[in-house]
């Protein structure tokens, strides 16, 4: 049985892949310091697939504790969730960014490296790619950065690159994620924001749910079909998809290896609101607001390059997302504390 070690894997996407690894048989460890997820979340893994993953409260800064988990398995593969992700929280506290996104991954690069471990399956974001020339986006395209989050995104790529450039026997893929939505079909593990949501989709659903009383659009006057943003929302179980054949495929694969993980359709804020009313008969309170400062007109990935080189695509349609995403919200209205 192939062992992978998963940071963050009691967060949202983590968990998700968590599930699928167990599905495809891997034995999966998990470290997690919980700054951002519960530790129920092992329940309902558990309940769904019948093994309880292997878990360790244990900070991806903490070297010490890193090599004794190296010296303890035998991992093929890492797949790196752990990061802080709330933009706005990183223009404020840049340091906290900078320490845990940056210095973290260092600190797990090099207890892998002594392990002699050396696939890496790193969370990278569209962010990298700033406010892009044209959409659709290549993996080509130009990076940018707006905020201190997505730099120390970009700032990680670019240290994983290096890092494989000096020693041939790393595999590193970068896997820039679009905008992940959507929840486990069971409705027993999804997205459960610490505070007020910063993203849309669980934003929509806490207003139908009546957590929120009115969603904010952010601005109607982009140059879009509507003037609202268009993003390509991704289901999180796609998304997950694709860390599962990347650890599978590790060995054949060399270098690094950048892959655009979206669906390469975009929608606009007042899609998904008109079809999430349609797909779940729920009402969504919303007014136009003021546009958020930094936010741009359009943003969805060309997908090509991932489906050629690993095989994957993204299968589930906005429909499916938005009801899944209603699912667990509705099933449980204060995330996993309901
Ligand atoms: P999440 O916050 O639900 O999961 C991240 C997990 O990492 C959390 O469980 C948190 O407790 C853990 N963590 C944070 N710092 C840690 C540390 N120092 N040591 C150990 N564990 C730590 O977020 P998510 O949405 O599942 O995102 C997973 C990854 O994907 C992140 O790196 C994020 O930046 C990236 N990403 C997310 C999105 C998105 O929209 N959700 C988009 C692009 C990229
Ligand atoms: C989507 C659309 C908003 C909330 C962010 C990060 C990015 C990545 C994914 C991690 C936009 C509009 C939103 C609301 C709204 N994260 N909106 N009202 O901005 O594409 O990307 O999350 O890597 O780095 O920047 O996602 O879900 O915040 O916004 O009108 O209350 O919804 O303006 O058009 P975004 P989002």
């Amino acid at each position: 049985m192939k062992s992978v070690l998963v940071t963050g894997g009691t967060g949202y996407i983590g968990s998700h892949t968590v599930i699928q690894l167990i599905e495809a048989g891997f034995e999966v460890v998990i470290i997690d310091n919980l700054s951002n997820s519960k530790e129920v979340v092992l329940d309902r893994v558990e309940s769904i697939t019948g093994v309880r993953p292997i878990f360790y409260p244990y900070d991806i800064r903490n070297f010490d504790a890193l090599r004794e988990l190296f010296d303890q398995y035998d991992f093929e593969s890492v797949i790196h969730f752990a990061g802080l992700k709330a933009v706005g929280e990183s223009t404020e506290i840049p340091l906290k960014y900078y320490d845990n996104n940056v210095s973290g991954t260092v600190t797990l690069c090099e207890a892998m490296a002594e392990a002699g471990c050396k696939n890496i399956v790193f969370s990278s974001s569209a962010t990298v790619y700033g406010d892009p020339a044209s959409v659709p986006i290549l993996e080509n395209f130009p990076t940018s950065t707006t905020n201190p989050y997505g730099s120390s995104k970009l700032m990680v790529e670019n240290i994983l690159q290096d890092l494989q450039a000096s020693d041939p026997e790393w595999t590193v893929f970068l896997l820039r994620y679009f905008n992940p939505i959507g929840a486990h079909k069971s409705g027993t593990i999804g997205e459960d924001p610490r505070d007020i949501p910063n993203n849309l989709l669980p934003y929509v659903t806490q207003v139908a749910v009546g957590k929120l009383e009115q969603l904010a659009i952010f601005g109607d006057d982009y140059p879009t079909k509507d003037g609202t943003g268009v993003r390509d929302y991704i289901h999180v179980e796609d998304l997950a998809s694709a860390h599962v054949k990347a650890a599978q495929q590790a060995s054949n694969f060399k270098g690094t290896n950048i892959y655009n993980l979206g669906t390469g359709r975009g929608y606009s804020v007042l899609d998904i609101v008109k079809t999430f009313e349609e797909v779940t008969g729920q009402s969504v309170n919303y007014k136009i607001s003021e546009r958020r400062p930094g936010d741009i007109a359009e943003c969805w990935a060309d997908p090509s390059l991932v489906a050629k080189e690993l095989g994957w695509k993204a299968h589930r349609e906005l429909s499916e997302m938005l009801e899944d995403a209603w699912r667990w919200q509705s099933n449980n209205p204060n995330g996993y504390d309901s």
